[in-house]
């Protein structure tokens, strides 16, 4: 008699422990808004608008009102089901870059508390992003600086911590002790591209950018030093353009459609490139450069975390580094956002606002 008493009891209270809520801004609602699809394919068409229960957080997350989130095509590319059949569970929430606010924290969280204004890079298998609120853990979310706002800052997390580390990959320090190498990025009027150049010039090198005739001005304001319109045909041959004439040392490829057939002969003796794309004829080529002299290296997704998540952020609050925002959306036009995103012409960050 006392066990199916007891029984329920320990229950709640273990189930209490496990949600562990420290603190909770009064006013969070039941449920929220999001914005998900429940199978493969079919694009922005495919993306439904839901109520759902506002996500409750675990020991080492906190519950983010989410200000704004931004698209990168690793989000219509797990849509496309290119990861499955691992990728995603149904129904899902996409989008894993979320700028907002702390409502409530769980008992493990130390560092952050309700009311900071943070950034996080989601884990983009559980996505969550495109949604009022989302639990998100402590490890991977990360202040950000007053007056930098949810826009820039949902921009940086997947494109910026990219940037980040292909430049990091090649040898870049950000200290002032640049050794001034001649780096070409490719697509530098995308997400990830108007990252990389600002990035590549605050670590002191030599930027020469590839983009359309329209960004070239804004890829030059970015801080390349050279800018070439991919469609000219020095632009097909990434034209070398270092003020002594010499090749590249280090490509950053991050146009999809750039082959190693286009690189190498761009590249000095012993140079390398670094390709974050999906392109299947890169990889073969990097298996097939790993021990030649000029070689190309792929790089799968971001690994980097929280300090280097501070890092961008830092840099942005200074004014070192800024988002170029492609196009603002609201929550309930995400579909205009999915397709702009899925149509490959985004100027810097697409972002879906709440
Ligand atoms: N490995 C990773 O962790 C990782 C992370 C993020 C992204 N990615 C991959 O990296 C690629 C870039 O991502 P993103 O977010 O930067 O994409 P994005 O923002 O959609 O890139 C769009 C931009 O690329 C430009 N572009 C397209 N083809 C070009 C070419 N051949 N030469 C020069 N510019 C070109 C477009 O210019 P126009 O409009 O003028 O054509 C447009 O401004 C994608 O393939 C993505 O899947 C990988």
């Amino acid at each position: 008699m006392h066990h199916w008493l007891l029984i329920p009891l320990r229950v709640q209270t273990r189930e209490a422990f496990c949600s562990g809520i420290m603190a909770a801004a009064g006013g969070t609602p039941a449920t929220m808004r999001a914005v998900q699809y429940s199978g493969y394919g079919a694009g922005a068409g495919a993306l439904k608008h839901v109520k759902i229960p506002v996500p409750s957080v675990k020991k080492h997350e906190v519950l983010i009102k989410v200000e704004a989130a931004s698209i990168n095509p690793v989000d219509w590319i797990i849509q496309k089901g290119m990861l499955r059949p691992f990728l995603p569970k149904f129904p899902f929430i996409p989008a894993s870059d979320v700028a907002g606010e702390i409502v409530q924290v769980g008992s493990g969280v130390h560092e952050l508390k309700v009311g900071d204004k943070v950034l996080c890079r989601l884990n983009f298998w559980k996505g969550g992003g495109l949604a009022e609120y989302v639990a998100a853990p402590e490890s991977l979310t990360a202040v950000r600086p007053a007056g930098v706002s949810a826009a820039d800052a949902a921009g940086l997390p997947i494109a910026g911590l990219t940037a980040l580390r292909a430049l990091l990959s090649i040898g870049t320090k950000f200290d002032g002790t640049g050794t001034g190498a001649n780096v070409l990025v490719t697509a530098a009027s995308g997400g990830v591209g108007t990252y990389a150049v600002q990035l590549a010039r605050l670590g002191g090198h030599h930027v020469t950018a590839t983009c359309g005739a329209r960004n070239m001005d804004l890829v030059r304001s970015l801080g390349a030093d050279v800018v070439i319109d991919y469609k000219t045909p020095e632009g097909a041959a990434l034209s070398t353009s270092s003020p002594t004439g010499e090749k590249y040392d280090y490509i950053i490829n991050t146009a999809v459609t750039v082959d190693w057939s286009a690189m190498k002969p761009a590249l000095r003796s012993h140079g390398r490139a670094v390709d974050i794309t999906p392109n299947p004829r890169n990889y073969v080529a990097a298996a097939l450069t790993m021990f030649a002299r000029k070689k190309i290296a792929m790089m799968a997704l971001v690994s980097l975390g929280k300090a280097e998540l501070r890092f961008l952020m830092e840099l942005v609050g200074e004014g070192r580094l800024a988002t170029v925002v492609d196009s603002r959306h609201p929550l309930e036009k995400a579909a205009e956002a999915w397709e702009k995103s899925m149509g490959g012409h985004a100027t810097g960050k697409i972002i879906v606002e709440m």
